[in-house]
């Protein structure tokens, strides 16, 4: 396993704010300097825009990517139904290749710049008959960033997410709380639950925010602390 300069989104679940976060996080680094693009290899759900088929997700972090990159690098597969990407994928008869993918990932870093890779759904999607999101993250060789969606229930979804990171010997290089129930009864107990559990630092918490935006969430991360973690995943020495 090759180790890239780079980071792997997971999330605890889809719809838990891994695009949201990504966006933020690409914000925030722009913030500082760095340099940095983001990735989002397979997607599924898609609208025509001006005659071309565009996915949100995509969308987002193309627009909050400090480094611009060709749409069929960022996104190699684009399945128009919203739904499982595997089972997208087997109705239009389309295998997804891991190679591909980190062909294009490649593509993307071949001049040092670090890439953000948004994975679909939680750990565990099915990418085909034998292969899953977790299988694209080893191929990728990239340290993991977990998008805990705070709700109940997450406890448990993070924490198998977390075990199934360090079953596959890979990274879990941080964690997000983020927080998409505002009605979550004992948040802090939650959220010092998994602090306490998790074998990762708490890189940032964002609130819910009743428009979310990914400039404004990008505040929650601490220039400090992102600084000092990213140069430390990118193996250089922090300047501060
Ligand atoms: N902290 C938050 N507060 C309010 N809404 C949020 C928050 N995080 C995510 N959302 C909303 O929840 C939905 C799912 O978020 P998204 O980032 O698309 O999740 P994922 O990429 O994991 O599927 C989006 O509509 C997003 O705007
Ligand atoms: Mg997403």
């Amino acid at each position: 396993m090759k180790n890239r300069p780079g980071l792997f989104v997971t999330g605890t679940d889809t719809g838990v704010g891994k695009t949201l976060v990504s966006a933020a996080l690409l914000h925030a680094l722009a913030a500082l300097g760095e340099r940095v693009a983001g990735m989002k290899p397979v997607a599924a759900g898609a609208d025509l825009v001006d005659g071309a088929w565009v996915n949100e997700d995509v969308l987002a972090l193309r627009e909050a990517s400090p480094v611009p990159a060709p749409p069929d690098l960022v996104n190699p597969y684009l399945f128009r139904e919203a739904i499982a990407p595997h089972i997208a994928a087997e109705r239009k008869g389309v295998r997804i290749e891991l190679l591909r993918i980190v062909a294009a990932y490649e593509a993307l870093a071949g001049e040092g710049v670090p890439v953000l890779v948004e994975g679909a759904g939680g750990f565990l999607v099915p990418l085909g008959p034998e292969k899953d999101m977790a299988d694209l993250a080893t191929a990728l060789g990239l340290p993991i960033l977990l998008v805990v969606g705070m709700r109940l229930g997450c406890l448990n979804h993070a924490l198998l997410t977390a075990e199934a990171i360090e079953r596959r010997g890979l990274q879990l290089a941080g964690w997000v709380a983020n927080r998409i129930d505002p009605e979550m009864a004992v948040y802090d107990e939650n959220l010092a639950s998994l602090a306490g559990r998790l074998r990762a630092p708490l890189i940032a918490e964002l609130p819910w925010m009743p428009r979310p935006d990914a400039r404004q969430a990008s505040r929650y991360f601490p220039p400090q602390g992102l600084n000092r973690w990213w140069s430390a995943l990118l193996g250089v020495q922090s300047a501060d």
